[in-house]
């Protein structure tokens, strides 16, 4: 049957999203949708791609981002994303979104990870959700409401201890009202200082919420070094309290002492996963990155300056290097940056490894997009596991690397028609060259893009391509739990 579409991709081979056997096909796209996957050789189309021996997957599926303010920014604040093939970005994680909450001062850290008070605007999800439809980005937004934006509010500032039962109940109300004007989960980011005031019951209450709609809750533990296991443990009871899935953020063994242990956790989870919904976000890379913890430094844990409020022109450099330049100690030196960010190298390849390998694994940049000299997750996560860990270490398959980003990610998050190919599916669509595809971002150069990603489609429409940079489309929507 001869069908006129708006655009073809032709004799591409094709990954399904799900783990299934590459296979070659042309792809037929109408409007927002994926209107036909096989031989279109009697079919035309306005546009008409020759992708001869490239490889076409789902559009990823960036599963840990704090893109809360980047999506409100335009093409050019989505560059980092679009230019590795991602389509859809999960905001709203680790205890850290942008409503429902107003400020009159600046945000204590990690809040102000995503910019000073002025962006803290928006008195409800709903308030949030309209910007977005006036105003929309280029890719999907998928969001989490942070129990630190919900703190603030509730204790009205005095956030230094658990809340009261009040208290509580008003942080639940208010996310019950954002799950029902379109978020779809709860993060916490109980490592964080104001955060581990809050005891496991307080966390439960909040989340109660969560129980009608089902929506996730997805946490940054409590603990990713010594007490690991523990941490794992308070998340594994907070979902079975409110009978909702779990999502473990950027899963890792912290710190010397624990390298190697993903040889226990993994086994945990794996054997939760049994009896519960659990799954974890994983990024490419031995080295996390958050805001400058002063108290928190380690002699055996090197760390990098990604921005500093009083001394902007010292990000990208050594804290070691600034402290002896200044006479100081680190800690001291570190006083001195904040409000500042950091890199910090304190894990471990193999369990970097070991735990991107695991069937319930999803990849998550954790990216920083407001950094001055950003963690080189942010441009390269997505390149690097299909270039480095699929094709050049061979950790897994490139099947299994795109069912990673797209499928499996859309199956956690109760996202509808999208993280796969087939027909009926929206047009999140991306175009790669598994030869040649690799992140280019390092911790010397962390905002070069990605190499081999030759065009990403967002709901039908083409919103970059490689060497021309973002185009001016804005077809992004806001993609809401289990919603079509
Ligand atoms: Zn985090
Ligand atoms: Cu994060």
């Amino acid at each position: 049957m001869a069908l006129r579409c708006d655009l073809i991709i032709r004799n591409a081979t094709v990954f399904d999203g799900l783990g299934g056997p590459r296979f070659t096909a042309d792809v037929g796209v109408n409007g927002d949708r994926i209107v036909a996957v096989g031989d279109l050789g009697a079919s035309e189309a306005d546009r008409e791609v020759y992708a001869d021996g490239m490889a076409l997957a789902p559009g990823f599926i960036d599963a840990h981002t704090h893109d809360d303010r980047a999506v409100l920014c335009g093409p050019a604040c989505m560059l980092c994303k679009m230019s590795q093939g991602v389509t859809t970005v999960v905001v709203g994680n680790c205890g850290i979104s942008l409503s429902p909450v107003r400020m009159k001062s600046r945000p204590v850290p990690p809040l102000d990870l995503l910019g000073d008070e002025t962006w803290f605007a928006f008195d409800s999800f709903a308030e949030y959700a309209e910007r977005l439809r006036r105003d929309p980005s280029p890719v999907n937004t998928y969001a989490l409401i942070g129990h630190m934006s919900l703190r603030i509010e509730a204790m009205n500032g005095d956030t230094q201890r658990g809340a009261t039962d009040r208290e509580a109940a008003h942080m639940q109300a208010r996310l019950r009202q954002a799950l029902a004007e379109g978020a779809s989960g709860f993060s916490t980011g109980l490592y964080y200082p104001p955060n581990m005031m809050a005891p496991t019951d307080e966390v439960i209450a909040v989340a109660e919420a969560l129980r009608a709609t089902g929506g996730l809750y997805v946490t940054h533990m409590r603990d990713e070094a010594n007490d690991v296991l523990q941490s794992i443990e308070e998340t594994l009871k907070i979902g079975k309290a409110v009978d909702v899935p779990v999502v473990i953020s950027h899963h890792k063994c912290s710190m010397p002492e624990n390298f190697g242990r993903s040889v226990e956790t993994l086994p945990l989870i794996d054997q939760a996963a049994a009896g519960q919904q659990v799954d974890f976000d994983v990024y490419p890379y031995a080295a996390g990155s958050t805001v400058l913890m002063p108290h928190r430094l380690r002699e055996d844990v090197p760390v990098q300056i990604t921005w500093s409020v009083p001394h902007p022109e010292l990000a990208g450099r050594m804290l070691a290097d600034i402290a002896k330049e200044w006479g100081l100690d680190p800690k001291a030196a570190a006083e001195r940056l904040v409000p500042a960010g950091a890199i910090y190298f304190q894990m471990d390849e193999t369990d970097v490894q070991r735990i991107m390998s695991h069937r319930l694994a999803m990849i998550g940049s954790d990216g920083l997009p407001h950094d001055a000299y950003p963690h080189p997750r942010l441009w390269g996560t997505f390149p690097r596991v299909l270039g480095h860990y699929a094709r050049d270490l061979k950790l897994f398959s490139l099947e299994e690397a795109v069912r990673k980003m797209t499928g499996h990610t859309a199956t956690v998050f109760g996202i509808v028609d999208r993280g796969m190919i087939r027909v009926g599916a929206y047009a999140d669509l991306v175009l790669f060259d598994p030869d040649k595809v690799r992140d280019a971002s390092t911790y010397d150069a962390p905002t070069r893009p990605a190499e081999g990603i030759l065009e990403t489609w967002i709901n039908g429409q083409s919103a970059y391509v490689f060497d021309a940079g973002a185009t001016k489309a804005r077809a992004g929507r806001l993609v809401t739990r289990n919603q079509l």
